[in-house]
């Protein structure tokens, strides 16, 4: 039988510190759930980057509630059963919380996860959160029938009867969104993707000129990339979430870019300058994540509101793939999530050779 206390995780001075065996034990457990859900290793973390968000909560304060096995050695890192984790923005959203719940598979059904849900709902409440969001993972979207569940904004579904779906609908979660995972795999078609490039070039006209870096915002762009990203929280489709603009500026920005470092985590970025104002409208990321190089996270894009339609988004990933292409030929797969309604991303995505692999329904609970 399963038996546990809960706990919250210390925030341990290094990673071989006496008392990172918990952050240890945590990273082992998130990473038995993700492999158990997705079947593959590339989005597994690690204790540096862990632990490096332990270290920066300027901007969101994280909350780490563990479930752990009482009768076994506290250096095993099994000795971790389940885990809440809860992220509550600080500066911006200060009505909103992020909940991931996990429990290992050979643990689940004895009541850990609702006991992890419980505290962290306490958690949450005596911080003043309203809304909590949290997502639950699926390697297939399942074909439309009476086992799904469609999310409110008309795109998207999830199987009824998976375990996180159950769990979440035993708790007052409601579905909102629905996110598809595609998945690109390398090499691509070198003069297809040319193409694509030139044609987005030739769409875009003479006022749209696209820039690359690697890792830190050059200073030039460090308020540009401010704008950008204030703007990516609410430019994208957020279905139903409760959630508002975050505030961005230049300080930011640099604390991002310098967690990023401490973490030997490289990011390549494409931006697209509106040249007549000097201001950069639209941008690309992708994220290397240190623990495999053949594997690479497409994060953010975004054109702003007043300059779509112009091949924007088309013309940033074209000239980021190539980037990628040139600098890291060793890449082999490049995933990313995008809202099941946001069809004008996900069209961009199918052109360039992005395949549907899964996704994530996005559910809120009203506290
Ligand atoms: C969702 C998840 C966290 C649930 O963890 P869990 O420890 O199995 O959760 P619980 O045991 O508290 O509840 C799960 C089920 O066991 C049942 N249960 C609770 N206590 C029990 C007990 N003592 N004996 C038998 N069953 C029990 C619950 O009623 C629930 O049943 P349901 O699935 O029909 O609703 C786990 O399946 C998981 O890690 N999934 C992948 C990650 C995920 O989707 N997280 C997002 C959740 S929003």
């Amino acid at each position: 039988m399963t038996s546990w206390t809960l706990q919250e995780m210390p925030v341990p001075s290094s990673l071989d510190a006496p008392d990172a065996a918990l952050l240890h034990g945590l990273v082992d457990a998130q990473n038995a759930v993700v492999r158990a859900e997705w079947g593959t290793d590339d989005f597994t973390t690690t204790a540096r980057r862990s632990l490096s968000r332990l270290q920066h909560q300027e901007y969101q304060r994280r909350v780490r509630l563990l479930a752990v096995d009482p009768a076994a050695d506290p250096a095993d890192p099994a000795s971790v059963l389940g885990f809440a984790c809860l992220d509550l923005p600080q500066r911006d959203n200060t009505h909103t919380g992020w909940l991931e719940i996990g429990v290992r598979e050979e643990h689940r059904g004895a009541g850990v996860g609702g006991a992890l849900h419980e505290a962290a709902l306490d958690v949450a409440r005596a911080a003043g959160r309203t809304h909590l969001m949290a997502e639950t993972d699926q390697a297939v979207e399942p074909a439309p029938g009476p086992s799904t569940l469609a999310a409110p904004t008309g795109e998207g579904r999830v199987a009824a009867d998976a375990a996180g779906v159950r769990f979440a609908l035993a708790r007052g979660w409601r579905l909102e969104q629905v996110a598809r995972h595609s998945r690109l795999t390398l090499p691509v078609d070198a003069a297809a993707l040319e193409a694509h490039r030139v044609a987005a070039v030739a769409a875009a006209g003479p006022d749209y000129r696209a820039v690359t870096w690697e890792d830190a915002t050059p200073d030039a762009w460090a308020d540009a990339m401010a704008e950008l990203r204030t703007r990516m929280s609410t430019d994208e489709p957020t279905g139903g979430l409760a959630v508002e603009e975050e505030h961005w500026d230049a300080a930011r920005v640099r604390a991002l870019d310098a967690e990023y470092a401490e973490r030997d985590e490289h990011r390549l970025t494409t931006a697209v300058e509106h040249v007549p104002s000097g201001r950069l409208v639209a941008y690309s990321g992708f994220m290397m994540p240190p623990h495999t190089q053949d594997f690479v996270w497409q994060e953010d894009t975004l054109v702003l509101r007043e300059h779509r339609g112009h091949r924007l988004g088309m013309l940033a990933k074209t000239v980021q793939l190539q980037a990628l292409v040139a600098r890291r030929p060793q890449v082999r797969r490049i995933s990313t999530w995008n809202a099941e309604e946001n069809r004008w991303m996900l069209a961009i995505n199918v052109a360039l050779g992005f395949r549907p692999a899964g996704g994530t329904g996005v559910w809120q609970l009203t506290l």
